[in-house]
């Protein structure tokens, strides 16, 4: 019966969560229905799963998300129509079944590249048709940035961009707009969107895009921070950079981490934690929430990448480098759903 967070920044941006379909139920969806106004799929809307073969679609998860946002009045958060990972392989097999990446010759690339567009709009005009009336936000095109790429625009040598250069952001965007609501926001999602140089990198290639009359409506950083990085000064800067364009900003992943990079050593067990982690993520927390608060003209949303504790793809990452021993804790309310300090932080 704690006061909401989504009551508690009412006046500033929607607070969001990332679900699977199955925290849908019992005391998650209760903590779902009081605390949060804004939902989003942890992997079920992904291409993977929603798009899995050329023909068939897979929407059953999708749509119980949605029915659930619909049923408690929540915003809607679409993750996401395009991504280097968890997309099927088909995108790029060419009709006889061949890597489109390995074609050498020229006038099969450009086919190649004619194809994969053309499947590109279809999947996203399939999906945004759906879900026109109940999605707010679309990530439209996610971590298309990789600052160790080794072109000089640091684009992301995924697939996509190997066969279509920048090609498949502008289709996805236009197409996206062409289907969606009107009043849906289109973003541009990314990681470490905080830091340089991928800051700036990001920066230089939406202010491009833009100029070329792409329709990008905003920034998603994701911010899967850690309790000393990146700076709250580097957070600031980024959100003014992009709220300077004339976009939006949203806080797309938040989370938290316990640890630093990589995550070891690591903490064997949730009650092996010290209070005192607790508290320096409590503070750690409150400078994030009051920054959020003071740039709340240019954020609109600020949603967690899970709701407690006891479900974080966090784990998977410290486990990997702890011989499966590590655990995370980077929400605000721990394994039970009782409210963690950070959670009095943000309140207060
Ligand atoms: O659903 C299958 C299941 O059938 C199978 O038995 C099991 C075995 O590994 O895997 C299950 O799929 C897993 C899926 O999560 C659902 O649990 C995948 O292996 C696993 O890789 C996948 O991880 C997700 C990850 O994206 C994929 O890259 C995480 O849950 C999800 O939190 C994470 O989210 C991403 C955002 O989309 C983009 N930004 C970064 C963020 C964190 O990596």
């Amino acid at each position: 019966d704690v006061r909401s967070l989504q009551d508690r920044y009412e006046d500033s941006f929607a607070i969001g969560a990332a679900v699977e379909p199955y925290q849908l139920e019992g005391i998650q969806g209760e903590i779902l229905k009081h605390h949060y106004n804004s939902i989003v799929a942890e992997n079920v809307m992904k291409p993977i799963n929603i798009h899995p073969e050329e023909k068939r679609y897979d929407f059953e998860e999708a749509d119980k998300i949605v029915q659930f946002a619909k049923e408690n009045d929540m915003e809607v958060r679409f993750h996401n129509l395009v991504w280097h990972s968890q997309v099927p392989d088909w995108f790029f097999l060419d009709k006889e079944g061949n890597k489109m990446v390995e074609e050498t010759s020229p006038k099969q690339q450009e086919k190649n590249k004619r194809l994969l567009l053309k499947r590109l709009e279809k999947h996203i005009k399939t999906i945004v048709k759906r879900y026109k009336d109940d999605v707010d936000s679309w990530d439209v095109v996610n971590e298309v940035i990789d600052e160790y790429a080794s072109n000089d625009r640091a684009l992301r040598e995924s697939p996509w961009y190997q066969i279509t250069g920048t090609d498949y952001i502008k289709t996805a965007f236009e197409t996206a707009r062409k289907y969606a609501d009107e009043d849906a926001k289109l973003y541009i999602n990314d990681y470490n969107t905080e830091v340089e140089p991928k800051r700036t990198y990001l920066y230089n290639l939406v202010v491009e895009l833009l100029e070329e009359g792409v329709p990008i409506d905003g920034v998603g950083h994701q911010a899967h921070i850690q309790l000393g990085w990146p700076s709250l000064q580097e957070t600031e800067d980024a959100i003014n950079m992009f709220a300077d364009l004339g976009l939006d900003n949203q806080i797309t992943e938040l989370d938290v981490s316990i640890y630093g990079w990589p995550p070891a050593p690591a903490y064997e067990s949730y009650d092996a934690i010290p209070d005192s982690v607790f508290q320096t993520q409590a503070d750690r927390y409150s400078d994030l929430f009051e920054l959020f608060e003071r740039l709340d003209d240019k954020i609109s949303n600020v949603t967690f990448w899970g709701i407690a504790d006891n479900h974080t793809w966090l784990d998977d990452r410290a486990e990997e480098y702890n011989d499966g021993a590590g655990k995370d804790a980077p929400f605000v309310f721990d394994p039970d759903y009782n409210v963690k300090p950070a959670y009095w932080t943000i309140i207060d």
